[in-house]
Parts: C-alpha cells; sequence; structure tokens
C-alpha cells in the first residue's frame, strides 16, 4: 500500500487528539509504518508559528493574516514532513489539515472560501487527505471541556456563535466531500468513539490494501 494520509478534525475540544494518539498505538501494534503530526506546528518553523497563532496577546490579528499564517505554517509541514513520510509509504495521522482554515477562518471569521481554496492549494500543492474524520460534538459541550482543561488560548475565547459555526462549517465540508469525509460521534465515551474510528480505519486500510493487490 502506498502512503496514507488520515485527517482528525473537529471543534476545539471534541477530543480528536485523545482519539489520535490512541489509534497511533493501535496502529503501531499491528505494525503498520506510520507516522503523527499536528497543525499547526509539526516542525520547527511550524511550532514557532503555532505560538504566535494561539498566542491569546496577538488579538489585533488580522482574519487574512491569520489565514496566511495558518497556511505558511501547513506549507512547511507539507513539505518537510507529510510529502517525504508519504514517498516512503507511511500512512500519516495528521490532527487538522486544510479543512480547519475552511471551518474557521472561512465560516467561522467569513473570510471568502475562494480565496482560502486557493491559499490551501498553493500551500500544499493541491495535496488532499485519503480519510478526513470529523469530530462532532454540540458546542455547549466542547466548551465544558475546553473551560476544564485550560484557560483559553487565542482561539479558544472566541464565543459560542463562532464556535456554531465552525461547527456547522465542518458538517457542510463533510456532506459536500462524502467520498473522503466521514462524521463521528464526538460526545460518545472515549473507549466507545475509539472503537468506532478503529473500525473506520481498518474498514479503510483493508480497502486499500484490496485495492493494490
Ligand atoms: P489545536 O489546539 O486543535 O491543535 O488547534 C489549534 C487552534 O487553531 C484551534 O483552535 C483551531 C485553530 N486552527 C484554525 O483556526 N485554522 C487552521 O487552519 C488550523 C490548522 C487550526
Amino acid at each position: 500500500m502506498s502512503g496514507k494520509l488520515i485527517v482528525f478534525e473537529g471543534i476545539d475540544g471534541a477530543g480528536k487528539s485523545t482519539q489520535l494518539s490512541m489509534l497511533y498505538q493501535y496502529l503501531q501494534q499491528r505494525g503498520y509504518n506510520l507516522m503523527t503530526t499536528r497543525e499547526p506546528g509539526g516542525t520547527p518553523v511550524g511550532e514557532e508559528v503555532r505560538s504566535i497563532l494561539l498566542n491569546p496577546l496577538h488579538g489585533d490579528l488580522q482574519h487574512r493574516a491569520e489565514a496566511f499564517l495558518y497556511a505558511a505554517a501547513r506549507s512547511q509541514l507539507v513539505y518537510q514532513v507529510i510529502k517525504p513520510a508519504l514517498r516512503e509509504g507511511k500512512i500519516v495521522l495528521c490532527d487538522r489539515f486544510v479543512d480547519s482554515t475552511m471551518a474557521y477562518q472561512g465560516y467561522g471569521r467569513g473570510i471568502s472560501r475562494n480565496f482560502l481554496q486557493q491559499i490551501n492549494d498553493l500551500a500544499t500543492g493541491g495535496l488532499q487527505a485519503d480519510l478526513v474524520l470529523v469530530f462532532d460534538l454540540p458546542v455547549e459541550e466542547s466548551f465544558k471541556r475546553v473551560n476544564k482543561r485550560s484557560t483559553g488560548d487565542r482561539l479558544e475565547q472566541e464565543t459560542h456563535s463562532f464556535f456554531q459555526r465552525v461547527r456547522e462549517g465542518y458538517l457542510e465540508i463533510a456532506r459536500q466531500q462524502c467520498h473522503n469525509h466521514l462524521v463521528m460521534d464526538a460526545s460518545l465515551s472515549v473507549e466507545e468513539l475509539q472503537r468506532q474510528v478503529r473500525t473506520v480505519v481498518d474498514n479503510f486500510i483493508d480497502g486499500k490494501l484490496r485495492e493494490s493487490d
């Protein structure tokens, strides 16, 4: 099987990072050649850009500049890490990718999705995920979870209506791109959700292995 890019998406507090690391351990035990990474970040440059983006002191960051910073970190990650890993045949588990920009900067901030599509394409060279799991959760529940774990980075300080638009944006993207997107019910228990994630990913990998026979 050639390399595959599997992306975990969702609003803050949906539990995608926990699910990703549980899946990583599971796939590792099964002997797959894999790696995990995250956006924004995953490279030394990207991690620095991440700290600018999440710093609550940068409340004056302009919406377009924000979109370009996410795109810059993404471009660094794609060309330095993801494309080489895919060429080596790895399964890459990525915490967020282009849909985050569409959902947060597009549906959330109201930036033109056409403009965002262009900068995403320029940043990634058109690279697309093979499978995207969208972790969906009511905004009220995500607020409860985020408040428990942190004092709130720049994005986490956004309003309920912002996250409502982001959530609806994700669901819309998943509907429009149902060929590679699947919505997961993130209100389930961690264990039940992980069971479902494993089933989806096992089926995806088995299908790809059969295709390459
Ligand atoms: P994380 O904490 O889930 O890693 O994500 C960092 C924050 O950045 C999160 O609030 C979502 C936001 N984000 C965007 O607004 N646009 C993007 O393109 C990405 C990748 C993340």
